[in-house]
């Protein structure tokens, strides 16, 4: 056997390389035609609304909370299962994170737990995780401000609205792990505060001056990006089908993350639910021995009420889903044979 069938790898295909070149060929690198074409492809998968694309999600984060009016001390409700980029985002608004548990089987933001330890929240940033659906209408309760974070379900729907319509603004990083990717990348897409984001993306060439910054994209990676977009539909239905080797494969005892095969749902991730830590890290060790690489997808120590050193036992479901859960490999780059041997691997389990 070769080595290890990698946890992701992204498919770069002759559309990409094309795309690619023509930037290349064109003598035009920087922020230019390609950026606006990316945000024409998201304004019309959104029906509307503007789009500006930035340098990255975590950036998009950032400039969505300063553009929909998070000042000094705004309070910002987000999960604790998630990447440490919301804590950052929130740092540099200088607004105040509260951090809270999630749901234990969408690992998505906990509407009760919203309402009953974060009344004094004015925003919230719903996190898709791995592509399964926040829900958004209970987050939204009490008129409060909510941005989706969209980095792990670009091309998810809900209801045939695509994941990220509902709130006040949407999300979306385009990194190498990502649904597509420019490499590293990010947008903010917004029916009313996109034209903020922009003003704020570059400082270079304006008649009065305000603090702004170089938040930009390149066309380089805007070209690449877009190039993947346009195949969002067959990525989807791809990530769906390996989504459902794995589940017919499934062996009883484990469970998984929400239903990773619902219509409309993009697959950004197939994770395991084990009973316990034990199973959980005996499935690794026995994937791996199958030439499988496997990840924790957030381990304990990320966990963002952790990072900010507060009581581990306010945050039961999310400390439990770091102990429990496994990340199998769930990528574009998977041949049909990579996809057999992972789900024959999978179903040989004995939890
Ligand atoms: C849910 C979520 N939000 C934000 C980010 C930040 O995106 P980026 O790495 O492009 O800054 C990521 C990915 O790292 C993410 O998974």
């Amino acid at each position: 056997m070769g080595g290890l069938i990698p946890h992701n790898r992204p498919l770069i295909t002759a559309e990409d390389r094309s795309a690619v070149d023509a930037v290349l060929a064109s003598g035009w690198l920087a922020q230019g035609p390609a950026v606006e074409a990316l945000e024409a492809s998201i304004v019309a998968q959104y029906r509307g609304g503007g789009a500006c694309a930035v340098s990255s999600g975590t950036a998009a984060l950032f400039l969505a909370l300063k553009a929909l009016g998070a000042v000094a001390d705004s309070i910002v409700a987000m999960p604790t299962y998630a990447c440490s980029a919301l804590l950052n985002a929130v740092f540099m608004a200088r607004a105040i994170p509260r951090v809270l548990d999630v749901l234990p089987d969408s690992f998505c933001l906990d509407p009760d737990a919203l309402k009953a330890q974060a009344a004094d929240a004015r925003f919230v940033i719903a996190v898709h995780t791995f592509g399964a659906g926040a829900d958004v209408e209970a987050l939204q309760a009490d008129g409060r401000i909510v941005i989706e974070d969209c980095c792990q379900s670009l091309g998810g729907m809900n209801g045939g609205v695509p994941l990220g319509a509902a709130g006040d603004a949407a999300v979306f990083s385009f990194y190498a792990t990502k649904l597509i990717t420019g490499g590293q990348g990010g947008l903010v897409w917004s029916r009313t505060v996109a034209e903020k984001v922009r003003d704020y993306r570059q400082f270079d060439g304006r008649e009065t001056y305000d603090p702004r910054f170089n938040f930009q994209l390149t066309d380089l990676q805007a070209a690449l990006a877009n190039s993947q977009l346009k195949r969002l539909d067959l990525i989807r239905a791809r990530r769906a089908a390996i989504a459902g080797a794995y589940l017919a494969a499934l062996p009883k005892g484990l469970k998984t993350q929400g239903d990773p095969c619902a219509p409309g749902r993009m697959a950004h991730r197939f994770v395991v639910v084990a009973p316990d830590r034990a199973v959980r890290d005996r499935l690794r060790r026995h994937m791996q021995a199958a030439g499988v690489e496997c990840i924790v997808p957030v381990e304990r120590f990320e966990l963002l009420h952790r990072y900010l050193r507060l009581d581990a036992a306010g945050y039961p479901t999310a400390e439990k889903l770091a102990d429990t859960t496994l990340s199998l490999p769930l990528h574009l780059g998977l041949s049909d044979a990579d996809v057999a041997t992972i789900s024959d691997a999978l179903a040989q389990f004995k939890p």
